[in-house]
């Protein structure tokens, strides 16, 4: 299947590409989840077959490990590679601090680990990922299937009190189904418009019995590698600098990028 390109899908792609400059041969990466996750792995492929670049992945997500399987990237397991140099992988919303919620494809939770168990994470996203507060995403947390509605009725507890704008919890549906993460759990979305402590309601959350985990990624990531629909890039770290780096011109558009491989 082909499309146009839109400024949202050069914008990804603007991020994704850009965020290959710190992947150096040798080294073992984390592959995130979702569309522009995915566009990370098409780049990153593209250079291990005509430029010889030597890397090992870890994939974060039974998509994203299709994804670098069908292009021919090693990939391991993580417990294969132990610890990884970097992590690349988008995210749903991020502050000027970096905080982030993940979650919107169902992965935070191998996300989180992979993340964690990296020298450096970069979040590569669209511009309209960047939020002054967190929380008009709904936050996604991963709960098992027993008693999931004893644990929403817990969260629902807990949330009383936070500093949050709303407190809708919502299972999330695949058709007619619970969506099942990768680990067979289900997720359950809580649309808190405003959160005004991340750090303190992610401790909170994950104190619930039967939450397995909550999206934020708090004082994970260290760098946001920022794309604009004109192919504009720019690079931010938690200390909220920002510095403009070079993009790209999309036209001609190369033939693998018009291929959509969400
Ligand atoms: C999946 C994620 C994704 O990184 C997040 O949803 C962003 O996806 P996209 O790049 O498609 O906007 O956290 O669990």
């Amino acid at each position: 299947m082909t499309s146009a390109r839109l400024p949202i899908d050069i914008a990804k792609l603007a991020a994704a590409r850009r965020a290959l400059d710190y992947v150096e041969t040798g080294m073992k990466v984390g592959f995130g989840s979702g569309s522009t996750a995915n566009w990370m792995i098409k780049c990153l492929a593209e250079r291990v077959q005509n430029h010889n670049l030597q890397i090992t992945a870890v994939a974060t997500s039974m998509r994203s490990a299709q994804l670098a399987q069908e292009l021919g990237i090693n990939l391991v397991s993580l417990n294969d590679a132990k610890w990884l140099d970097v992590t690349i992988d988008g995210a749903d919303e991020f502050d000027a601090e970096l905080n982030l919620i993940k979650g919107g494809g169902g992965a935070h939770l191998r996300e989180k680990i992979v993340a964690a168990a990296s020298d450096r994470m970069i979040v590569i996203a669209d511009a309209g990922k960047r939020v002054g507060t967190l929380g008009a995403f709904p936050l996604p947390v991963e709960v098992i299937p027993f008693g999931w509605q004893a644990t929403k009725t817990l969260i629902e507890d807990a949330l009383v009190g936070q500093d949050v704008l709303g407190q809708t919890v919502a299972l999330r549906m695949a058709a007619e189904v619970p969506f099942v993460t990768d680990e067979g759990n289900y997720v359950l979305d809580l649309q808190l418009n405003r959160i005004g402590n991340a750090r303190q309601l992610s401790f909170v959350l994950n104190q619930v019995p039967g939450v397995i985990e909550n999206g934020f990624f708090v004082d994970v990531c260290d760098l946001a590698v920022v794309g604009y629909g004109d192919g504009r890039v720019e690079v931010a770290d938690a200390t909220g600098n920002v510095t403009q780096v070079a993009g790209y011109d999309f036209a001609p558009v190369e033939n693998m990028f018009l291929e959509d491989v969400q």
